[in-house]
This record gives C-alpha cells, sequence and structure tokens, in this order.
C-alpha cells in the first residue's frame, strides 16, 4: 500500500502555490525516476506504469539504452541548431529515415515541440495547399490546446470556453459504437457520414471552401474509441472527391501503439498530412509533421520557429525510429499478442462486472468505460476516480480520458508478468468498488 508522505504532501502543496494549475489527476503522484516497466515517487514507492507516461514511452519507461546514449552524446556536442535558419545533417538524417516509414509519396517534414503544433503546423499546410479556408473535424476529438488546433478539439467545454469564437471550425459526428444510435457500428457510420454530407458539406459550408478534415483514426482523449472501418474509408473518399485534405492525428495513436506504425494504415486509408508527437521523440519535445510531396513547398516566411528540429530532441527521435526500423515486425507482432491478452482479461472483466460497460481499443490502444449499470450506461465517473485512486494505492499507474474511461497504454515493451500483475491490480480495485459483481 503506498503510504502518502509529509513529504508528498509538502511536494504537492508547493507545487499548488506557484505552478498554473492544469489537469492534474486526483491521485498524489510525485514522480521521480522511471525505468522500463516501472515509475517510481519520490518516497521510492514504485508503481507498474499502465500510461507511458501520457503515451510517450512507448518503448519502456525513459526510454531505452540506445536512445538515452543518443541524447547524452548530442547534449555535449551541440543542443541547439537554430535549424531554421541554419543547416544541420542531423534533422535531415532523421527525416529521412522517417520517411521510408511512410506510405509512399511522403516527401516533406516540418519539425515543432509539440502535438498541438504539429496540428497548428498541419492546419497552415493545409490553408496553404488548398488556398481553402474552412477546417473540419469531429466531436470527442482532441487536437490540442494552442488557439488553432483548439478550435479543432470537441472534448470538452472546459477546455474550450474562455477561447473562442473559433470561426473557421466546423465539427461533425465520429462513431461511438458503444453509445451509437442505432447500436450497429456500420449503420452507425452511415448516419456520421450522412450528416457530414448531407449537412455539414451541403448545408454549412461549401466543400469548395473546406481545406481539410482532420481526424484521429482513434479517438484518445474523447475515450479511446474505434471507428468503423467504413467510415475512414467514406472520409478518404468525400476527401478524395472534393480535394479536401485528409490530416490523421497521430500524436497518440502513432508509432506503433496500435500494431502498426501509423494507425490509419489499420483502416486500409492513407491520409494526406500526418501529424505525430508523444512517443516520436522517445521522451524529448518533439512535433512532427509530414505531407504528401505532390503537395508542394511552403512560401519562404510562411511558417518557422525557434526550436523546431532542436537537435536534443532530433537525435531522441532518430534513435527511436531507428529501434522501430529495425524491430518493426517483431514491435508488430508483440502489439498483436499483448493486445489480444489484455483485451481478453478486459472482456472476461466485462462479463464479471456490471460496473464495466465497454472493453475497446486497437493493438495496445486499451480501455475500458465505467458505467452506473450496464442498461443504462450512465456513465460512472465517480466509480472510475474510486478505481483510479485504488490502483495507484496498489501500486499501478492509470491514466482517465472520456467522460468515464480508463485507458490502458503499457509500453509496448511490459513484459507479460507485469502487464497480467497490473490487470490484477485492476481488477481488484473494480471489484471492490464496483460492489455489482454479479
Ligand atoms: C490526438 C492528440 N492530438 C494532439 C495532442 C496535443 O499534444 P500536446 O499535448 O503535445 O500538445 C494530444 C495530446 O494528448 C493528442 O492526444
Amino acid at each position: 500500500m503506498v503510504k502518502i508522505t509529509k513529504r508528498i504532501e509538502s511536494a504537492i502543496k508547493r507545487d499548488r502555490k506557484v505552478i498554473f494549475t492544469t489537469t492534474r489527476e486526483e491521485f498524489p503522484f510525485v514522480v521521480d525516476h522511471a525505468s522500463g516497466d516501472f515509475a517510481y515517487d519520490i518516497e521510492g514507492n514504485r508503481f507498474i506504469d499502465f500510461t507511458s507516461f501520457i503515451s510517450v514511452y512507448n518503448f519502456g519507461d525513459n526510454a531505452n539504452a540506445e536512445i538515452r546514449k543518443a541524447v547524452k552524446a548530442q547534449v555535449d556536442k551541440l543542443m541547439h541548431a537554430a535549424f531554421l535558419d541554419y543547416y544541420a545533417e542531423l534533422p535531415v538524417q532523421f527525416a529521412e529515415n522517417l520517411l521510408t516509414m511512410m506510405p509512399r509519396g511522403f516527401g516533406r517534414v516540418f519539425f515543432s515541440n509539440s502535438g498541438t503544433e504539429a496540428n497548428e503546423d498541419a492546419i497552415k499546410l493545409a490553408k496553404i495547399f488548398t488556398k481553402k479556408q474552412y477546417l473540419i473535424s469531429f466531436y470527442g476529438g482532441f487536437h490540442g490546446r494552442s488557439l488553432g488546433s483548439l478550435g479543432l478539439t470537441a472534448t470538452k467545454t472546459s477546455q474550450r470556453e474562455r477561447f473562442g469564437p473559433f470561426p473557421n471550425v466546423v465539427h461533425s459526428i465520429y462513431p461511438y459504437p458503444y453509445r451509437c444510435q442505432p447500436p450497429d457500428p456500420e449503420e452507425c457510420s452511415k448516419v456520421c457520414i450522412d450528416h457530414l454530407e448531407r449537412n455539414v458539406l451541403g448545408k454549412e459550408c461549401s466543400p469548395r471552401e473546406v481545406a481539410a478534415i482532420f481526424v484521429e483514426p482513434v479517438q484518445g482523449e474523447g475515450g479511446y474509441i474505434v471507428p468503423p472501418r467504413s467510415f475512414i474509408k467514406e472520409l478518404r473518399r468525400i476527401c478524395s472527391e472534393n480535394d479536401i485534405l485528409l490530416v490523421s492525428d497521430e500524436v497518440q495513436s502513432g508509432y506503433m501503439r496500435t500494431g502498426k506504425f501509423l494507425a490509419m494504415d489499420n483502416f486500409g486509408v492513407t491520409a494526406d498530412i500526418y501529424t505525430m508527437a508523444k512517443a516520436a521523440g522517445g521522451g524529448m519535445p518533439l512535433g512532427i509533421t509530414v505531407a504528401r510531396s505532390s503537395l508542394g513547398d511552403t512560401p519562404a516566411g510562411s511558417h518557422a520557429g525557434t526550436f523546431g528540429g532542436n537537435l536534443v530532441s532530433i537525435a531522441a527521435a532518430n534513435a527511436t525510429i531507428k529501434y522501430v526500423k529495425k524491430n518493426r515486425g517483431k514491435l508488430e507482432t508483440m502489439v498483436k499478442e499483448k493486445g489480444r491478452r489484455i483485451m481478453k482479461r478486459l472482456e472476461k472483466m466485462k462479463s464479471q462486472y456490471e460496473v464495466i460497460g465497454d472493453a475497446r481499443g486497437l493493438g495496445m490502444m486499451l480501455a475500458i468505460e465505467l458505467v452506473k449499470d450496464k442498461r443504462s450506461k450512465t456513465p460512472g465517473v465517480k466509480e472510475r476516480s474510486a478505481v483510479l485512486q485504488r490502483c495507484f494505492q496498489n501500486g499501478l499507474v492509470l491514466l482517465p480520458c472520456g467522460a468515464s474511461t480508463i485507458r490502458i497504454i503499457p509500453p509496448l515493451t511490459m513484459s507479460v508478468e507485469h502487464i497480467d500483475r497490473g490487470l490484477d491490480i485492476l481488477e481488484d480495485a473494480i471489484k471492490s468498488e464496483s460492489g455489482h459483481s454479479k
């Protein structure tokens, strides 16, 4: 049982005094170090990590030895190269390596420092390439918190209120199979596509004025929602028919998380622009925007940023992509097998406990949605909070998403033994907090 000591309490109290409030979770996790499958707090308490530090450490907590070695070497050589004004070899080498992992025909890369910036860059690229002004994204979608990408984000009003209006974005509906009306996923996909074509593009915003449709292939912050394949395929059709660019936001779902390098590949669709961050930097801040070569280049001066291509981030990213390239087949199999194993256990838990309404996901991007009861499907918000806290007390860190969902995103490299142990802790918490076991 994790003990909350005076030192932990004091660290949190001091934080609250001098740091602006962000989105901190309800449990008192004051992190100190991490390695492989585990994270440790300042008192040495050890936690199994089912969060990958918000989807960043896909290849083990605090990255692997090769990534750390590359970072250390670069720190001693040159950290900041003013890559936007000067030339440097390493960012180019990384871009070339990255492009070998992309579908054919992708030729240019823009570097920034975060997911939200990667989407800002995609917004500007889409406007430059199409000379159109509107953007479409989806309810439940999360694309970042800076003012351009916040316009695309429609996960919670608390994230948007005080900052609008966002006049150039129209939101459409994303299929949420667990809560679809009608409950059939294919029917639900049709309803969503019909709404997009008939209402959004037919009544509100002419396709002649739409630059891009931004979509997460699997909605992340919105609740780990996997749309039917037909939905993504139809988005591709609509974009191709109307000269609209399809932007795949892979900030959370990319870099092997779903078992493919690009989550979009699970749907047999190629987007026109991809955005990535989180795992791409192997723990260092990095945003990446990649576009089809046929879209062309940006006019000089239209976009830049001081730290894009920072050499320490790029050194980490280059070591990460080399690791992924070398182990791609192994990683694909591993994610498939471990993902199946976790899913089987989650499905079993769902059949046993009234409080689990849905178990879902793709590869190792998995989640359970908690409900008051299976019939009403009322979100189990308090129940989720209690489960997260109990797991924390018992040495497992987890993160929420959506209204009452818990994500299960261990590092892809986590051992089966630690995955099973984490799932045992989760099941114990569900059992004791639900009080509804059959
Ligand atoms: C899909 C997606 N896009 C964009 C972002 C924003 O990334 P960042 O927090 O690095 O700005 C996130 C963050 O969670 C995300 O999940």
